[in-house]
């Protein structure tokens, strides 16, 4: 165990992620035990989803409740702690949206200074907000996310200004992320035959399969899960084996077209007998709103691309019915409120009195 306070808002009763899983983790004594409460994400029995599939065993992996809304939080608080133990004294990062909201907060909370370089235009408005709120130097680019990366990796080069990557490509995020694979199998005693998931620039995707391997290393379980991968239709250099130059996609968390951590994929896709496909744009739409309707989980559009694909896979093959089918929602639907009032109902109006009131119901 660390000594020192722990920093945030946990009592006793809960560890901290990090100390929870701290045999798997690269931290010290020496590592701040910095923590806004990341982890421990819900993971729901989609009992209703999973009867229209036919699926008894389908599972969603919650993890907009991480304390920025995004599984971005299990790896940043390892990049930062570690940054800060390292004498950091500012943080940088590309961005589609969550790795901005999740590095402004974590630095916030760390005391450093930190800039963002998003694509113009192209960010989630509850995301970007994240970053703004918390003070982050938020600079936007008329350029996409890998152009975004390109650059913030030449600022992070020079040795002129010291400045800490936080990006993927900063090998504690990925440290931290395969925490969420290890919360899998303690929730439902065992690795779930197949785990779903979106895919952007593949460091999720990497982070999950590093966490089941390291948890059958050590004995914590038996067998491997199957990883299958979702990209977006117009985002998927994976699936057609060469880099996209104008990805496209309502998914921004997704909408990347040169993923840094593409052979972490393969390698996750070939070692696990595991796919990665692509989803349409009305599939992705189609899966987040089921999944707010039949099972009260909102999720940015993104996330829903494990389902889409999912689903798709449900339809067309002899996926097992029994198979345990863990799908992870990697970012909360508040995040993107433009996509979720553009696909929302009219709000219905009425006079101010209850026979209105049920006029309007159709009662
Ligand atoms: C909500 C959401 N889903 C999925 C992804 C894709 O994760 P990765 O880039 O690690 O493949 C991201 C990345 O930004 C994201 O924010």
């Amino acid at each position: 165990m660390t000594g020192g306070p722990i920093v945030g808002a946990l009592n006793g009763r809960r560890p901290r992620l990090v100390e929870r899983y701290r045999r798997f983790l690269p931290v010290s004594d020496a590592t701040p035990p910095l923590t806004l409460g990341e982890g421990f994400t819900p993971l729901v029995h989609a009992r209703r989803l999973g009867a229209e599939l036919g699926l008894t065993r389908l599972f969603l992996k919650v993890e907009g409740q991480n304390p920025t809304g995004s599984f971005k939080d299990r790896g940043m608080v390892v990049a930062v702690a570690r940054a800060l133990e390292d004498g950091a004294k500012a943080l940088i990062c590309a961005s589609t949206g969550n790795t901005s909201a999740s590095a402004a907060a974590y630095g916030a909370a760390a005391g450093l200074e930190v800039v963002v370089v998003l694509p113009r235009g192209q960010i989630a408005l509850g995301k970007l907000l994240q970053a703004l709120v918390a003070g982050a130097h938020v600079v936007a680019i008329d350029g996409n996310f890998d152009e975004a990366l390109t650059l913030v990796r030449q600022l992070a080069d020079d040795p002129a200004h010291p400045i800490t990557l936080v990006n993927s490509i900063n090998p504690y995020r990925l440290e931290g992320q395969k925490t969420a694979a290890f919360e899998v199998c303690d929730d439902l005693g065992a690795p779930p035959d197949v785990l779903a998931i979106p895919v952007g620039n593949a460091g999720n995707i990497s982070a999950y399969w590093a966490g089941f391997r390291a948890y059958r290393d050590a004995g914590e379980i038996e067998a491997l899960p199957r990883m299958f991968g979702f990209q977006a239709e117009g985002a998927a250099p994976l699936v057609l084996g060469h880099p996209v130059d104008q990805p496209e996609t309502i998914a921004t968390a997704i909408r990347i077209g040169n993923p840094a951590s593409w052979d972490k994929a393969i390698a996750a896709r070939d070692e696990s007998d595991g796919v990665i496909q692509a989803v349409s744009d009305e599939q992705i739409l189609a899966a987040y709103q089921d999944l707010a309707r039949l099972e009260g989980v909102f999720c940015e559009p993104s996330s829903a691309a494990s389902l889409a694909g999912i689903r798709a896979l449900a339809e067309s093959t002899d996926l097992d019915r029994d198979a345990t089918i863990v799908c992870v929602l990697t970012g909360a639907g508040l995040k993107d409120p433009a996509t979720a009032q553009a696909s929302a109902p009219a709000i219905a109006e009425s006079e101010p009195n209850v026979d209105a009131i049920r006029r309007v119901l159709g009662w």
